[in-house]
C-alpha cells in the first residue's frame, strides 16, 4: 500500500466541511477591511526565499529543479510572494494595497501534532506605509479574523523588534552573529546564548540587557521601564489605536523576534494556550522585502494565520457539532419508483437544497439507515400511493414523525425548517 509522504495529512468531508466555515468567516472579515484576496504560485525561483527568509526556513525548504535546470522551491510562506507580485506588475498602483490569500506551503519539519510539512496559512500584507495606525489595523484585522473562526482563548502579543535589535546591531557589526543572536532570543535560549556570548567574547553587559528587555512581558505600562524613545513612543501608539478598535487586552512582548528576517518594526503572534508546545496560531509584523526583489523598498505590514492550529484549538475548545451534510435523502419505496424521484431531487437541488438519493438501488429500510447514518436531516420516500398522488412522505430523521406532503411544496417546507 502506498502511504501518504510523512508531514502531510488526507482530509475527509467532515473536516473539509469545519476548515471551509472557518476559513469563509475569516475570508469575510479581510473582505470587510478591505483586503482582496490574491493567488500566487505554489512554486517560486528558490532565490525569492533564501534572500531574506532566514536560515532556519532555507533549511527546512523543499528544493528541487525543474527540467530546465532552474532551481525552483515549493513555498514556504506567502508574504516573499506577494511582495514579488508586487514589485512585478503593481509598484505603481494607488498605495495602500490590502491583500489577502489562504493557501498551502512546505517546510521539511519534524512532523508533530500542529506541526506539519504541508500545512495552511491565510494570510494578509498590507503594502505600502508604516505608521501605528497601519500596524494597527492589521492586528485589528488578525484578531477579527480568529474570532470570527470562532475560537475564545487566544493571547495577542505585541513587541518592536526595533529595540533588541539597534542594541546588538550597536555593539556587534557582523550581520550572521546578529542574527544569531536573535534567534536565540527568540527561543528564549538564554543559556546557549551566554555560551555564544563567552565564545565570541561579546560583551556580558549587552547580554545582560538583551536578555532584560526579552522577559518583558505584559501590560502596556511595562514599556515605562525602558528609556523614552521612538520606537517605544511607536508602540505606544499602536496600543492607543487598537483600544479605539476594542482591542484592550493585548500584551506587550519585547522578547519577540519571529523566525523569519525579514522584519524590521512591529511585530506580533497570537498563541492559543490549549495547544501547548506548537501553540502559536499566528504570526506577523511589519519588514521591507521589495528592494531586495528590484524595487523600491516599500514599507508592508502583515500575517499569516495557521489554519491547521486554529481548528487544532477549536477542537479543543468546544464539542464539535455534528456535521450536516445533507438536508434530505430521497428513497424510492420500490425499483420502478427511481426515475421519478429523480426528478423531485433535480427540484429540490435547483431550490438550494443539500439533497442525495439511493444511488446503491438498495431496498427501502437499508435506505434509511443509510440516510441516518449520512446524518439527513429528512428522508422523502416515495412509494406508490405518493406517486399517484404526486406527494412524498417527508420524515424527520431525528424525531421519526412522519407527514405526507405534496412534491410540489416539499422543497418549501424543508427550507422553512433547515432555515
Ligand atoms: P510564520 O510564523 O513562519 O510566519 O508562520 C505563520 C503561522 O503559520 C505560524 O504562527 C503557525 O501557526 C503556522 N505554521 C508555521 N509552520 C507550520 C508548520 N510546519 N505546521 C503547521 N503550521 C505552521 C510567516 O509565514 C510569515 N509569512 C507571516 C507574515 C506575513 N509576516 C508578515 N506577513
Amino acid at each position: 500500500m502506498i502511504q501518504r509522504p510523512r508531514g502531510t495529512r488526507d482530509f475527509g468531508p467532515a473536516e473539509m466541511h469545519k476548515r471551509r466555515k472557518a476559513e469563509q468567516a475569516m475570508r469575510d472579515v479581510c473582505h470587510r477591511f478591505g483586503f482582496g484576496e490574491v493567488v500566487t504560485p505554489t512554486f517560486e525561483h528558490s532565490e525569492l526565499f533564501k534572500l531574506r527568509s532566514g536560515p532556519q526556513v532555507v533549511e527546512e525548504m523543499y528544493v528541487f529543479r525543474d527540467k530546465g535546470d532552474r532551481e525552483l522551491a515549493l513555498r514556504p510562506e506567502i508574504t516573499a510572494s506577494v511582495i514579488r507580485y508586487f514589485v512585478n506588475d503593481l509598484s505603481t498602483a494607488p498605495r495602500p494595497l490590502k491583500f489577502y490569500y489562504v493557501g498551502n506551503c512546505f517546510r521539511y519539519e519534524n512532523p508533530q501534532s500542529g506541526r506539519y510539512r504541508e500545512f495552511f496559512q491565510l494570510g494578509a500584507e498590507l503594502i505600502g506605509n508604516k505608521n501605528p495606525e497601519t500596524d494597527a489595523e492589521v492586528i485589528a484585522l488578525a484578531v477579527n479574523c480568529i474570532r470570527a473562526a470562532g475560537l475564545e482563548n487566544f493571547v495577542v502579543r505585541i513587541g518592536h523588534i526595533g529595540i533588541l535589535k539597534s542594541l546588538v546591531q550597536s555593539e556587534v557589526k557582523d550581520d550572521a552573529v546578529v542574527s544569531d543572536i536573535l534567534r536565540m532570543l527568540d527561543k528564549e535560549d538564554f543559556d546557549a546564548l551566554g555560551d555564544m556570548f563567552d565564545a565570541k567574547t561579546l560583551p556580558r553587559k549587552l547580554f545582560d540587557r538583551i536578555t532584560a528587555i526579552a522577559e518583558i512581558k505584559g501590560e502596556i505600562d511595562l514599556l515605562n521601564n525602558l528609556e523614552q524613545s521612538e520606537v517605544t513612543d511607536y508602540v505606544r501608539e499602536i496600543f492607543s489605536v487598537l483600544k479605539i478598535f476594542g482591542l484592550e487586552d493585548c500584551q506587550l512582548d519585547l522578547g519577540i523576534v519571529r523566525g523569519l528576517d525579514y522584519y524590521t518594526g512591529m511585530v506580533f503572534e497570537i498563541d492559543a494556550p490549549n495547544l501547548g508546545a506548537e501553540k502559536q496560531i499566528l504570526g506577523g509584523g511589519s519588514y521591507t522585502l521589495s528592494e531586495l526583489f528590484g524595487g523600491e523598498p516599500v514599507f508592508s505590514t502583515g500575517f499569516a494565520i495557521g489554519i491547521d492550529r486554529v481548528m487544532l484549538a477549536l477542537e479543543k475548545e468546544r464539542t464539535p457539532e455534528p456535521h450536516q451534510p445533507l438536508d434530505a435523502f430521497v428513497v424510492p419505496a420500490k425499483d420502478d419508483m427511481r426515475k421519478y424521484v429523480l426528478g423531485i431531487v433535480a427540484r429540490l437541488r435547483s431550490q438550494g437544497l443539500r439533497v442525495d438519493v439511493d444511488l446503491m438501488r438498495r431496498t427501502l429500510s437499508k435506505s434509511l439507515k443509510y440516510a441516518s447514518s449520512a446524518n439527513a436531516k429528512y428522508a422523502i420516500i416515495v412509494g406508490k400511493e405518493e406517486m399517484a398522488k404526486r406527494s412524498v412522505t417527508l420524515r424527520d430523521m431525528k424525531s421519526g414523525e412522519q407527514e405526507v406532503v405534496l412534491a410540489d411544496e416539499v422543497g418549501s417546507k424543508i427550507k422553512g425548517r433547515v432555515g
